[in-house]
């Protein structure tokens, strides 16, 4: 067996190897200085040898690193660790001294279980994360890809960590943790976004559902993210039912298909439903049957927050250029803001809203799900809009809509269709 990577992380991997009886045949680094580690030659030139363990800390490295070799990898699990035989862990995945992995707990491909870490019944860990020492993962927790879950934290059963979160040291998670989230404390709560983190860095490949004017604005906003150092996304095309495949979007790339073609779709992709009808935009992701899309919220670099500390967001939300939000904000999932929309203080928005540009949200305004607020378009204060409702253009609303309905004028007034 070989190792690649010869740091202080990889010291820790050859004990383990060593306690399980395992030769150990060599070792590589990138690094033409380090040419030995432990009494182990380090090799600077990979020609194949396999099957290998990447003993790597570092979770966007140590992906790099597994993408570049093709070969065979192998778990390494300390004799110490306990591990239910109703779990499963994956190929290149390191278990350290005093681990404890529960019933039907499912752990990925090259991640790291650090010493003494509990991870309880049916969590469910995915490719390339690091578990600290000592963390504790209740039962049902997800943690997704390149997550890195700091000493000692302690997640709540059922909690979602997002893709490249880092949940800082001693942190208790007590919600849910949208893609590349910094966060911690007790309760953990969101310091800062670090896309960058994210494996956007890794060239992911990513779609856009929506063919139309929309998914051109989204398509140029992914190319700013990328231009901006916070991401590096493949943008590999569009589905849309209404157009072709084939069919070419600007200087952007190609209709690859539609709905059925999407969810044939057998490698992990990224997904940004770039329609403007709320409701449409409800359907979309209702008709998506496919496990392997994911929705990552794409931000542009642009995008303000005043308190990230106080500041929650779910999965599939598109915040174009110029938005900024205050303080105790809450946003839900599959959101649209469309440029230079202002939310004020406890502003908290539920799912598949669409604001126009120019939309701002005057404080502790409440939105339920499928709204659409036109251009220029104002909320007053403490207004609670439900479901279902549309704010015509440059419309003032000042009083409580009724759901389904059409409000427009100042002050906004329900617009009966004859
Ligand atoms: C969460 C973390 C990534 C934040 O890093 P950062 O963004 O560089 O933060 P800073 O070090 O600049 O600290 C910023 C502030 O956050 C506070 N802070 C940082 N980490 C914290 C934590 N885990 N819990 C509580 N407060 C924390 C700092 O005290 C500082 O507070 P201040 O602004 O009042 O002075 C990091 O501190 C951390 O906890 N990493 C995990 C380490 C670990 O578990 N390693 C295991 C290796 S096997």
């Amino acid at each position: 067996m070989y190792l690649y990577g010869a740091s202080g992380h990889a010291k820790v991997v050859i004990d383990i190897i060593n306690a399980s009886g395992i030769k150990i045949d060599g070792m590589f680094d990138d690094d033409n200085a380090i040419n030995e580690l432990m009494s182990i030659p380090v090799g600077h030139h990979w020609s194949g040898e396999s099957p290998i363990v990447v003993s790597i800390g570092n979770n966007l490295v140590r992906k790099q690193i597994v993408q570049k070799l093709q070969c065979d990898f192998v778990k390494v699990i300390h004799p110490s660790a306990v591990i239910s035989p109703n779990a499963s862990i994956g190929d290149g995945t390191v278990v350290m001294q005093g681990a404890v992995v529960q019933s039907c707990a499912q752990v990925g491909e090259h991640c790291i279980l650090n010493t003494g870490v509990t991870i309880d019944h049916e969590c469910v860990i995915n490719d390339f994360v690091h578990i600290s020492p000592q963390a504790t993962l209740c039962g049902n927790v997800h943690v997704g890809e390149g997550a890195w879950i700091g000493a000692s934290a302690v997640i709540i059963p059922g909690v979602k960590i997002g893709r490249w979160c880092t949940i800082g040291a001693g942190s208790v998670v007590v919600n849910d943790m949208p893609d590349g989230a910094v966060a911690y404390g007790n309760p953990c709560r969101i310091k800062y976004f670090d896309y960058s983190l994210c494996c956007e860095n890794t060239g992911s490949p990513i779609a856009i559902y929506g063919a139309g004017g929309l998914g051109r604005e989204v398509a140029g906003g992914i190319q700013r993210i990328n231009g901006a150092g916070k991401g590096n996304w493949n943008l590999v095309g569009f589905y849309d039912d209404s157009k072709p495949a084939g069919s070419s979007i600007s200087h952007y790339g190609d209709v690859l298909g539609g709905m059925d073609a999407l969810n044939a779709v057998d490698e992990p992709m990224a997904l940004a439903i770039a329609v403007g009808d709320a409701r449409i935009r409800r359907d979309i992701y209702e008709r998506i049957s496919n496990d392997k899309i994911y929705f990552p919220n794409l931000i542009a670099p642009s995008f303000r927050i005043l308190d990230p500390l106080t500041f929650k967001m779910g999965q599939g939300n598109i915040i174009q250029d110029s938005c900024s939000v205050t303080c105790d904000i809450e946003i839900g999932d599959f959101n649209v803001m469309n440029g230079s929309n202002v939310l004020g203080h406890d502003v908290n928005m539920g799912n598949f809203n669409v604001l126009m540009p120019g939309v701002r949200l005057s404080g502790s305004v409440k939105v339920g799900d499928c709204n659409m607020f036109g251009v220029d378009s104002v909320v007053l204060q403490q207004i609670k809009v439900g479901d279902n409702v549309t704010l015509g253009a440059g419309s003032v609303l000042m009083t409580k809509p009724k759901d389904g309905h059409t409000y427009i004028g100042v002050p906004a007034k329900k617009f009966d269709y004859k």
